[in-house]
């Protein structure tokens, strides 16, 4: 049977800062999935990290579909009301648009979603990453997917060994999605030139090369293309099924154990490692680490298995250790060169006014050494 997952996040307020979001509202926005959805959908799941909720659905609507981005909405709305009520950080931060208008692409929450056909047994992951970009995807799934020193299918297992189609995104192109696809293992070179710059390719699909089976859907939102300033970090959220002719779970999993340094700490100006945590686990240290959690299921004729979740293993805490070193290690560094994002990606404004007014301060040196 043919079904959709459609999963979409968004910040709509939080405790204490960009830290998390309140029960209350977590609880809320289930409430309204629950009985609104009722005969729309055929399951769901209600999550957050950091400060973002995540609404995961099964459906048979299709892609885009008004009704079931509507329902979204509306949920997010409602949990808004519970932020205001409730003095929360941020109430309503990422719902950029008054009013809804065909599907929330373009109105502030990241979505990802893809239709299949079930396979008999559907494995998939749920990502949900916070105080970071789309970008941040960009390393783990290049690594995974082409890459035999982290995925040793794609030399153990022919049909994995066909290789991959990536469609790769230009998110600072804002009048239209404009995206290129490009094959592996051939265009590996290829790929990677474009990957290798996380603030402007993103990976918005990919696809087996053996079966044209979709195996990736990755948000590509750009909060600042909508709302034209700084609105918070397009945090992103990507679900990616697993084995078969796709990628084992365990490799798509074994890039995070790197902790790779990407952009969205502190004020989204920052750079920081990509800690992998727990579901339901808030932000801290200097408004973050950058985190990403991701939990597992399976799904059979529309119905979710309880997930489980992944980094919440002996193995991961380890991780999370050496990670934090690397935390303290580019934090020893304040403001100075790549700790913080160039003026170009710098979301807020202030640095520039403070350039603009020193501009005319700058003089041509005309003493004795000149
Ligand atoms: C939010 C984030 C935070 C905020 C910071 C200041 O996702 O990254 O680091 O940028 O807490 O927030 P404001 O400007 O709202 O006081
Ligand atoms: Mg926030
Ligand atoms: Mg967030």
């Amino acid at each position: 049977m043919e079904i959709t997952l459609t999963a979409i996040k968004a910040d709509v307020g939080s405790i204490g800062g960009h830290l998390s979001p309140s029960a209350e509202l977590v609880a809320r926005i289930e409430e309204v999935i629950t009985t609104r959805g009722n005969g729309l959908v055929r399951d769901h799941f209600v999550g957050y990290t950091g400060d973002d909720i995540a609404v995961l659905l099964v459906h048979d609507q299709g892609a885009r579909s008004e009704p079931v981005h509507r329902l979204v909405w509306d949920a997010f709305q409602a949990g808004t009301e519970v932020a205001k009520r409730q003095g929360l950080y941020g109430a309503g931060q990422d719902l950029l648009k008054d009013a809804f208008s065909g599907n929330v692409r373009g109105l502030g929450p990241a979505v990802a979603e893809m239709t299949f056909a079930e396979r008999e047994n559907e494995p998939f992951l749920l990502f949900t990453a916070d105080k970071t970009e789309p970008g941040a995807y960009n390393l783990p799934l290049y690594l995974a997917f082409a890459d035999p020193m982290y995925n040793s299918g794609l030399i153990l297992s022919p049909a994995v060994g066909k290789g991959f189609t990536f469609t790769v995104m230009d998110v600072a192109y804002t009048a239209a999605d404009r995206v290129i696809e490009l094959s592996t293992p051939e265009e590996t070179y290829d790929l990677a030139a474009l990957l290798r710059d996380n603030g402007r390719f993103v990976v918005e699909s990919i696809r087996s090369r053996a079966d044209g089976g979709q195996a990736v859907s990755c948000s590509t939102t750009r909060l600042r293309n909508i709302a034209g300033k700084y609105v918070g970090k397009d945090d992103p959220i990507m679900l990616v099924r697993t084995q078969k002719n796709f990628p084992a779970t365990g490799e798509i999993l074994a890039p995070y154990a790197i902790g790779h340094l990407v952009a969205g700490f502190m004020r989204g100006s920052h750079v920081g490692p990509l800690m992998p945590v727990r579901a339901k686990t808030g932000v801290s240290f200097f408004d973050g680490p950058p985190i990403v959690s991701c939990l597992a299921f399976c799904v059979h004729d529309g119905r979710l298995t309880a997930p489980v979740d992944v980094f919440d293993h002996p193995y991961w805490d380890w991780v999370r250790t050496r990670v934090s070193q690397k935390v303290d290690d580019i934090r020893s560094q304040g403001f100075s060169g790549p700790a913080m994002l160039p003026q170009s990606d710098l979301e807020y404004g202030g640095i520039t006014e403070r350039l603009d007014a020193l501009e005319k301060r700058f003089h041509l040196d005309s003493g004795p050494h000149a």
